[in-house]
């Protein structure tokens, strides 16, 4: 059977963060309700000038760089924050990537859950074309009302995994759980531009999908629990993850070992909630931040989409992974960030969307090479800075 799954994959997060120390002093907030309560130490904030095609482009540059263009024929964007109703954001990533002209651009939406069926979807091509790649973006800015419960769990990045069957660090298992259900628990109509969320409805929600999504899993024929050497769930912050984990051991009647969910959180704290990237993100916290050797160890990956979708499926992660890791490029992205005081968190929050007929303003400078220049004549320009 070939072997099929992730060859590469890396993150981008804006340059700028806010603490959520800084939130808690201006609402007049005990810290410990966000670092404790709710598992979250930073969150990452975007500038004008950045959106989820610079941030997908940002993610994915690294590993084209790596991996180079061939064989790759598909480019999946998955997000729940389009800047357009019509075409897809991976078409501008592609050409700003210089990806081959003969590949297909789509772009996948179901809330935070989009780019776990773009691995599927990824896996099933590559499966009937092993010698074809599928590049996936997964790239997400999660803003909430200010002043509100959500607030604490915003954040904003972008993952870009390659698909293939040279899996150099994860193959992707055949099983899969999977539960859809109707429900209201977070949406955005088009006509907002933050969501709606009913914030302890949701996080019931995703404890009682991820236990139908498990079920399916394990009738599917898949792994058994205690074979699962580490856990990555969706992470909208990182105390969710940790009742997800006490959940799960439950249902199969067994102790937590919270040793084999906190090296996937260790990323996310200091990032926030980026949506569809989120679990993603997990992944690479938990393959760079376990010190064992996770060589030929079997992992479970529970992805969460509000409204609401749930899958549970598993993967095997390589032998010799770790020299195809990022880990260096990862950790300074996050080491050298800039911290913003609440008054300039204010002033990003509030910024207008970019108009028609206008450079883009940028009142605190963003990083990276990619950038959105202006709006003309009802068109995005980006610019590639090197
Ligand atoms: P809240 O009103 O701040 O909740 O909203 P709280 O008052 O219950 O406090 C949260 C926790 O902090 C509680 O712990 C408190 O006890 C604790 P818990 O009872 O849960 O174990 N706490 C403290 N701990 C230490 N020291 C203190 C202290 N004070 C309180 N001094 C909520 C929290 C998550 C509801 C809110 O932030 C929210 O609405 N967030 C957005 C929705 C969300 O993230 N939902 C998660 C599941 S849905 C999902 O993941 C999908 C999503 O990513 C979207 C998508 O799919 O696209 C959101």
């Amino acid at each position: 059977m070939t072997k099929i799954g992730i060859e590469k994959l890396g993150f981008y997060i804006p340059r700028h963060y806010l603490a959520l120390s800084t939130l808690a002093h201006r609402n007049g907030i005990d810290p410990a309700k966000f670092s404790r309560g709710i598992g979250q130490e930073l969150i990452a904030v975007p500038s004008h000038d950045e959106d989820i095609v610079t941030l997908g482009a940002e993610a994915a540059r690294p590993v084209i760089d790596a991996c180079g263009t061939d064989g790759i024929d598909t480019v999946l964007f998955a997000t729940e924050t389009g800047i357009d109703q019509s075409k897809a954001a991976g078409i501008y990533v592609h050409g700003l990537l210089g990806l081959p002209a003969n590949c297909r651009c789509v772009e996948l939406k179901q809330a935070c859950y989009s780019a776990t069926a773009a691995l599927q979807m990824a896996c099933g091509h590559v499966a009937r074309k092993p010698d074809r790649k599928v590049l996936i973006i997964a790239s997400d800015v999660s803003r909430y009302d200010l002043d509100s419960p959500a607030e604490a769990t915003q954040g904003a990045g972008a993952v870009a995994m390659l698909v293939s069957s040279d899996p150099k660090v994860l193959e992707i298992d055949p099983w899969t759980g999977l539960f859809t259900q109707d429900i209201m628990d977070f949406w955005r109509p088009n006509y907002r531009k933050t969501p709606l969320v009913d914030g302890k409805y949701s996080a019931l929600r995703y404890l009682s999908t991820m236990g139908e999504a498990w079920n399916d899993y394990v009738s599917q024929g898949g792994r058994a629990y205690e074979d699962l050497a580490q856990f990555c769930y969706h992470l909208p912050f990182s105390r969710m993850a940790q009742k997800a984990h006490r959940q799960l051991a439950l249902l199969n009647k067994t102790s937590v070992d919270n040793e084999k969910c906190l090296p996937g959180m260790e990323y996310n704290r200091v990032i926030g909630n980026c949506y569809a990237a989120s679990l993603y993100l997990s992944l690479i916290s938990m393959l760079e931040n376990t010190a064992a050797d996770l060589s030929g160890q079997p992992v479970g990956l529970f992805s969460y989409g509000s409204g609401a979708v749930a899958e549970f499926f598993s993967g095997v992660v390589q032998p010799g992974y770790r020299d195809h890791l990022m880990v260096a490029h990862h950790k300074a992205l996050i080491d050298e960030r800039v911290e913003l005081s609440y008054e300039d968190y204010l002033t990003l929050w509030h910024a207008p969307d970019p108009q028609d007929g206008s450079a883009v303003e940028n009142p605190v400078a963003a990083r990276g090479r990619y950038r959105l220049a202006k709006i003309d004549e009802h068109k995005r320009h980006y610019i590639d800075a090197q």
